[in-house]
């Protein structure tokens, strides 16, 4: 059985004190974490204050991104290591739009996942189609090459422990959500695609969220669905009463 995971991911939102706030106004409420893993990726900034407002919760803090080095010469980055010491638990890796904006690319994305599993940070590796390759029935070759590219080299129980968000980019901050069936669909696919790297155990234990115009009156149909162990949430987690409501329908999913 594998246990829900909802994650917001606030993007470039919030000042700190918001953020601060947000922490306080849900940690008090978030549910038991055998039911569900809840996480919040913050920006950078405000990762060692969330932590502590955080400390003794059930609620954990991700990274939005990382670099893949201990320390050197990349201005404006932020290491794995450094994410390690300040107790961040999760980080957000091959983002659609790091993938578009930063260059982002599926060797840096396996290099990082790598670093991640190296500091006790678990990757939550997000894959997608754009509308175009979707319209031209390139999903699963698409979505299944990510999916091999980032876990290249990985041990098997690495690969257990990952989660992958799938996100089709088509769906992100647009309102649009690809149908719970059809979402599954991709899903069981990258499943499949991690038994044939990893074997059944893994992709049996691997954790595959669904990201894209996520909200409460959508969440519960798409957890109800096989392979969709969660969701990456943008625009509705960044209130604390959206937020919330994600989770208990994450904890009320399996
Ligand atoms: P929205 O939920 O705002 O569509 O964003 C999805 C996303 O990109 C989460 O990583």
């Amino acid at each position: 059985m594998r246990k829900p995971i909802i994650a917001g991911n606030w993007k470039m939102y919030k000042t700190l004190s918001e953020a601060v706030d947000f922490v306080q106004a849900v940690k008090s409420s978030i549910p038991a974490a055998d039911r569900v893993d809840s996480v919040i990726c913050a920006p950078a900034l405000f990762l060692p204050s969330l932590v502590k407002e955080a400390e003794g919760s059930n609620l954990a803090i991700g990274a939005q991104t990382m670099h893949y080095e201990n320390e050197g010469a990349f201005t404006g980055e932020i290491s794995p290591s450094q994410l390690e010491d300040i107790d961040v638990q999760y980080v957000i890796l091959g983002h659609s739009e790091r993938r578009q904006y930063d260059n982002e690319t599926d060797e840096k994305v396996n290099k990082k996942v790598h670093a991640a599993f190296a500091h006790n940070l678990i990757p939550i590796i997000c894959v997608g189609e754009t509308l175009e390759e979707r319209e031209a029935s390139n999903t699963v070759v698409k979505v299944s090459s990510q999916v091999g590219a980032a876990l290249k080299g990985l041990s098997i129980e690495q690969i257990a422990q990952t989660v992958i968000a799938y996100e089709p980019i088509w769906a992100i901050g647009t309102g649009k959500t690809a149908t719970a069936h059809d979402a599954n669909e991709v899903c069981k696919e990258i499943r499949h695609t991690v038994e044939k790297i990893a074997g059944d155990v893994a992709a049996e234990l691997i954790r595959i969220q669904y990201g894209g115009s996520v909200k409460p009156e959508n969440v519960v149909e798409l957890l109800l669905k096989e392979h969709i162990d969660g969701a990456l949430v943008g625009g509705a987690s960044l209130k604390p009463d959206s937020y919330l409501k994600l989770l208990e329908a994450g904890a009320n999913a399996k």
